[in-house]
């Protein structure tokens, strides 16, 4: 049976990269007789532009109707002004939240070939292998009531609700306790239960759940020592689980170790592991159509499309054998480029990609 993609190439870079990611998915469409067939929808600042709103009917009603969802980036300088119900990063956290895609995996891997490209030593970061799982339709990010209010004295006060339920905290758990079996065996709870309640509860679900998971170690931490850990020695960690707002800060401080956050896919998935595949980076303006943008992290997040949502596991390793060929070509983007590499653009490193799947 042919599975349905759903593309959405988004703002900023976003379009860009996916022409790229499209490519090196065509070629092993044909390569492994994958019988992928693909459609396109608009989301974020695109959609604004074109209908009104961020998130479009129709492009809910797409993804709903498709088996997997390979998303670019939104937002950018232009939107700032509009009104906040409308900003391009509600239609994100809109389609997030309408498909029930809680469960946010955060890869963060070393290449050997990009060690130097990292802002930390070497020995302090060769090897590094953690995986974020990210609660991603929970948390501060969603709790009402939230807004900004007029006080009595004519203050303005703004405010969000920080919460979660024990059925949340147990299905994020479930993700990262199985996730941690099948990788190192380690998981770590990152919280604030010193001081935020509903992470109190957190902490407590975790240690619950432990006991059905006699091969995993949980051990827990505080967000500000975590912070701290992961650039003093981010080698101590396998898995990491933790709220949406901690997890996003620490994804983006896990992906600088790896040399930059051009390298960084995502999944994230609802409760049958059907799920939408991202770059953890953003739109990047500032470079936007410039053929600077490196396309490495979304042509990595279809590699975890195919192995998470489309059950094909040789095209996902081959892509990723793919990738690995053209950093040992000494292809790099500016974003990684060190001295003694070749710097190319955008369109380039896609060709390499593409060109290495075709040769291996
Ligand atoms: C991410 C992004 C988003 C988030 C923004 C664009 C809403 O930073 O995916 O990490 O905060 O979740
Ligand atoms: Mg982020």
């Amino acid at each position: 049976m042919n599975s349905k993609v759903l593309v959405i190439s988004g703002d900023g870079i976003g379009p860009e990269i996916t022409r790229e990611t499209q490519k090196v998915l065509d070629v092993v469409n044909k390569k492994f007789d994958l019988g992928l067939e693909f459609d396109e929808a608009l989301l974020g600042g695109a959609a604004l532009d074109a209908t009104g709103v961020p998130l479009p009917d129709i492009t809910l009603e797409k993804a709903r109707a498709s088996d997997a969802i390979l998303f670019g980036a939104i937002g950018g300088p232009k939107w700032d002004d509009v009104d906040r119900q409308l900003r391009p990063e509600k239609g994100l956290l809109q389609i997030r939240s309408s498909l029930q895609l809680f469960g946010n995996l955060r890869p963060a891997i070393l290449y050997p070939q990009l060690a130097d490209a990292s802002s930390l030593k070497p020995e302090v970061v060769s090897g590094l292998d953690i995986l974020i799982v990210r609660e991603l339709t929970g948390g501060i990010y969603f709790g009402e009531p939230r807004g900004i209010r007029t006080l009595e004295n004519g203050e303005r006060e703004g405010y969000n609700t920080y919460k979660y339920n024990e059925t949340e905290i147990k299905r994020i758990g479930k993700v990262a306790f199985e996730a941690a079996q099948k990788r190192g065996g380690k998981l770590c709870s990152v919280d604030k239960s010193n001081v935020l309640e509903a992470t109190v509860l957190w902490r407590e679900i975790m240690e619950q759940m432990a006991p059905d998971y006699p091969d995993v170690e949980l051990t827990h931490m505080y967000v500000d020592n975590a912070a701290m850990q992961l650039v003093r020695a981010p080698k101590q960690f396998d898995v990491i689980v933790t709220g949406n707002m901690f997890g996003d800060i620490l994804s983006d401080a896990a992906a600088m170790l790896t040399g930059s956050i051009g390298m960084l896919p995502s999944a994230s998935l609802d409760l049958n592991g059907r799920g939408m595949y991202e770059p953890c980076h953003g739109s990047a303006p500032d470079i936007a159509g410039e053929n600077k943008a490196n396309p490495l992290a979304m042509i990595l997040s279809a590699a975890m499309m195919l192995r998470y949502s489309l059950g094909s596991p040789e095209a996902a390793n081959a892509i990723e054998t793919a990738v690995g060929h053209v950093l040992d070509q000494g292809l790099r983007t500016e974003d990684i480029y060190s001295e003694g590499t070749q710097k190319v653009g955008t369109i380039a490193m896609g060709d390499a990609v593409a060109n290495a799947l075709q040769a291996h």
